[in-house]
């Protein structure tokens, strides 16, 4: 016998090549205290429906225990000869109690049933890690925004000056998402929490089991309604994925400004020497590896989606062995974002904001002509011809040699650009006074950015 979990048809065991690529402790052994936790619940209602003694279940949960101890203390261990942690699990736990009791846990279970399961209890958990390793960013975020209430940078639309906007208001902009992104966890756990334990390979089980109990001591809200459902889905894990995903796309949108604000061109922010590298030869580097990585892994964590929602696409139900590759795509997603996630709110947290660059700035690329088209839009000018009017303001600046500034046109050049254009329309050409006259919800008036910073931080601790 070569421990296999199946024999009794087969004349020989399987070859070499068959093994090598059927094998998968190589990266499922992660999931084998949660499949102790269910092997032990599967044992209680095994013996629940009569089909174990008292003295068999205590044999059995005890020699489950000692393996989850040795598992923790790393000494437990596949064998090459292993299929997968089922097979290795089931053929320690009867190295453990021996054939005559440890080969009756298998009854009223498959490892259809099992990896299903398991599956779900590993992202549930690590939801929660990933979930807090969010939050930390956007607490990041927040404490960064908090520092620099009222400081001004250019706001862009297609890279170029649109208009000033305050730099809490910009960082809070890269915060909302990610409090989304940890909202789609919550909600995703809510379908994520129902077991499939007791679907068997496909139909169910004849043995009486109650698959209700055995989802309640695994920590889930109940058991799947339908056992083909259970086994053959894999919607939740896309789901996890999708979100894992998006996590990583809006880190590296966040990271690719991290990068442009950190050039020499932009002069935006200063990165701390513990959250940037330098240069194996330039000694002056100073280099944004972790937003660069971030941006990196957003490329990977989209391929760990897509690659599983290919491998999804064709599949009859209900189980397929083509449903293994599910898995490293998304322990991959997970492991990914648990490394990166505490560097990218270190780096968040440890920037220096250039606030005097950043305010210099704002003003320039003509972002004020907005303001002046709505003060002219105030003064009773259809917009459309205020539109015009603040152009043609902005082509007088350029035909300067060298160019001018909005605020520098003289009042002899206002009038003749338009009767309209009183010298009162300075008062709009402050970078404060266009920030603070945006005032409405969601503006970036300081006024509703403190109203939108303390949202965000109630968001945050309700989460
Ligand atoms: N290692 C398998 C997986 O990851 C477990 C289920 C195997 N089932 C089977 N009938 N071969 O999906």
């Amino acid at each position: 016998n070569t421990g296999a979990l199946w024999g009794g048809r087969f004349a020989s065991g399987p070859a070499e090549a068959m093994a090598e690529l059927s094998r998968s402790t190589q990266f499922d052994w992660v999931l084998a205290p949660l499949d102790l936790a269910g092997s032990r619940a599967h044992a209680r209602a095994l013996h629940r429906a009569g089909m174990l003694t008292d003295a068999d279940l205590a044999t059995l949960i005890a020699g489950l225990e000692a393996m989850e101890a040795d598992y923790v203390a790393g000494s437990l261990h596949p064998d090459p000869s292993d299929e997968d942690v089922h097979g290795a699990l089931e053929r320690l736990l009867i190295e453990r109690v021996g054939a005559e009791v440890g080969g009756r846990l298998r009854a009223g279970r498959s490892r259809n049933d099992q990896i299903a399961t398991m599956v779900r209890m590993y992202l549930r958990d690590h939801a929660r890690t990933v979930a807090a390793g969010v939050l930390d960013v956007v607490d990041a975020l927040i404490a960064q925004a908090a520092d620099h209430p009222d400081a001004p940078m250019p706001g862009r639309t297609h890279l170029q000056h649109a208009q000033p906007v305050l730099l809490a208001h910009h960082l809070l902009a890269h915060a909302w998402p990610l409090l989304r992104d940890v909202d789609r966890l919550r909600d995703w756990d809510a379908r994520a929490a129902l077991s499939p334990y007791g679907s068997g390979a496909l139909a169910g089980s004849s043995l009486g089991l109650d698959p209700e109990a055995v989802a309640a001591e695994l920590g889930f809200d109940g058991a799947v309604e339908n056992s083909i459902d259970g086994t053959a889905a894999r919607d939740v894990v896309a789901e996890y994925s999708f979100v894992a995903a998006m996590i990583a796309v809006d880190l590296s949108r966040l990271s690719e400004e991290v990068i442009l604000w950190a050039t020499k061109e932009f002069g935006f922010v200063r990165l701390h020497d513990s959250f940037s590298t330098g240069s194996s030869i330039m000694p002056q580097k100073k280099n944004p590896d972790i937003a660069e990585l971030a941006r990196g892994k957003a490329g990977r964590l989209i391929g760990d989606l897509t690659g599983l929602l290919a491998t999804l696409k064709g599949l009859p139900l209900a189980y397929n062995r083509d449903l293994q590759e599910d898995k490293e795509p998304v322990l991959d997603a997970t492991v990914q974002l648990e490394t990166l996630l505490p560097a990218v709110a270190g780096m968040v947290a440890t920037l220096t904001f250039e606030a005097d660059r950043m305010a210099e700035l704002a003003p320039q690329g003509f972002s004020l002509a907005t303001d002046v088209a709505e003060w002219l839009v105030r003064q009773g000018v259809p917009f459309r011809d205020a539109h015009e009017i603040a152009g043609e303001c902005v082509r007088v600046c350029e035909n300067h040699t060298p160019a001018i500034d909005l605020a520098e046109l003289s009042d002899a050049e206002l009038a003749g650009i338009s009767e309209h254009l009183t010298p009162a329309v300075r008062e709009v050409l402050t970078v404060a006074g266009s920030i603070a006259s945006r005032s409405g919800k969601g503006g970036t008036a300081p006024i509703r950015v403190a109203e939108q910073l303390a949202r965000a931080g109630e968001e945050l601790a309700d989460l």
